[in-house]
């Protein structure tokens, strides 16, 4: 029998019946606050943010600057500590460890697989096509009564490249589990987000960070877009004061300089079609691949050598040939002028001298 999309089944009992935490300002968060057990006399350094107290346990303000940029609602936001707290809450909140699966489609990013392992779950595989896209029928046909989680990725890491929207969006209306679209790479694409799509496809759960377009990796901000009943799954699950003052001042100083956002990111993709050019012109590179992200691999022989020769002359870049369809591949991100002088000269050198 066809499976049909139903939250309350994919959700763990456990995490159903789950009384989450009551953080001791969710009935008040004012007057004469006597009830966290904080120091009321404060941090031993002077600070605008009052970091002596605990931070808001559901980031509002926050999360109604992302809804308002994502053009989604604030309840249709969660805010963890990278994209990487949302992906394991994910596995936590519809993954009976030990029984349930998920599907992923390699070459991918790392973490659900560490995150799979970490909560027991299996990872079931289906390989990207050699030109990265994803094999949609056979996605489909692989994932059985105990998938519970796809994840895609879109630009893709390690390739780079997006997936075709309409693939992905077969796969979230034909899969009666959760669909993540990891989108981390998003505001260097010319592909529209499918943040928007959480109002029509309650089994789509997009996830975006911080870390990239952002360039604020080091608060360590991810986000995660999907219909309310997901996100108060999500909020139920995770800690208390996940997201820290500190993080969240930063944050809301990133939405509030979108424009500041996008000039960084056209001077980096400038600056990854100067890359691609010197590549081109570089005879022992076989191949450059298409890339809608802040970062590329290409293909050079004895890859592993050049990675290492790299190393030593200071330039590190990540070795990616043990990936599926990425034999002697190299993933490059692009950096700052300089950055990129260094590493074009750098391998020069090396390839001139083999
Ligand atoms: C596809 C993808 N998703 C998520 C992340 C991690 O994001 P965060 O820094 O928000 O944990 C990365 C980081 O490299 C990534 O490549």
């Amino acid at each position: 029998m066809k499976r049909t999309f139903d939250l309350k089944t994919l959700i763990r009992p456990n995490i159903l019946d789950l009384k989450p935490y009551r953080s001791a300002r969710d009935d008040f968060d004012s007057g004469i606050l006597l009830d966290a057990n904080e120091n009321s006399l404060g941090a031993p350094f002077e600070n605008d943010l009052e970091l002596h107290r605990y931070p808001m346990p559901y980031q509002e303000e926050l999360r109604a600057r992302i809804a308002a940029f994502r053009k989604v609602d604030s309840e249709n936001i969660f805010t963890g500590v990278g994209s990487d707290e949302a992906i394991d809450l994910l596995f936590r909140i519809f993954c009976v460890p030990g029984s349930d699966e998920v599907l992923i489609t390699p070459p991918t990013y790392g973490m659900y697989k560490v995150s799979a392992a970490i909560n027991n779950v299996q990872v079931q595989q289906v390989l990207l096509t050699p030109d990265f896209q994803l094999q949609v029928a056979e996605t489909l046909e692989a994932a059985t009564d105990k998938t519970k989680i796809i994840f895609l990725c879109s630009p893709n890491n390690p390739t780079g490249n997006n997936l075709r929207t309409e693939d992905i969006l077969t796969i979230v209306k034909n899969f009666p589990g959760i669909v993540v679209v990891d989108e981390a790479y998003i505001d260097f694409s010319e592909q529209e987000s499918f943040a928007t799509q959480v109002k029509n496809y309650p089994n789509l759960v997009v996830l975006q960070t911080m870390s990239k377009a952002f360039g604020l990796a080091g608060i360590r901000l991810g986000i995660a877009i999907a219909s309310a009943e997901i996100i108060q799954y999500m909020m139920k699950v995770k800690a208390p004061y996940n997201v820290n003052k500190l993080t969240s001042q930063a944050a809301l100083r990133g939405y509030s300089n979108i424009e500041g956002m996008q000039i960084k990111v056209k001077e980096l993709l400038n600056e990854r079609e100067r890359v691609i050019d010197e590549l081109s012109s570089m005879e022992k590179i076989e191949k450059i691949y298409p890339t809608d992200a802040n970062f590329l691999i290409f293909k050079v022989d004895d890859a592993l050598e050049i990675y290492q020769k790299l190393a030593t002359e200071g330039v590190i870049v990540r070795y990616r040939g043990n990936e599926p369809h990425c034999e002697n591949c190299l993933r490059l991100t692009i950096g700052s002028v300089d950055e990129n002088d260094a590493f074009l000269q750098a391998l020069r050198n090396i390839l001139q001298s083999d």
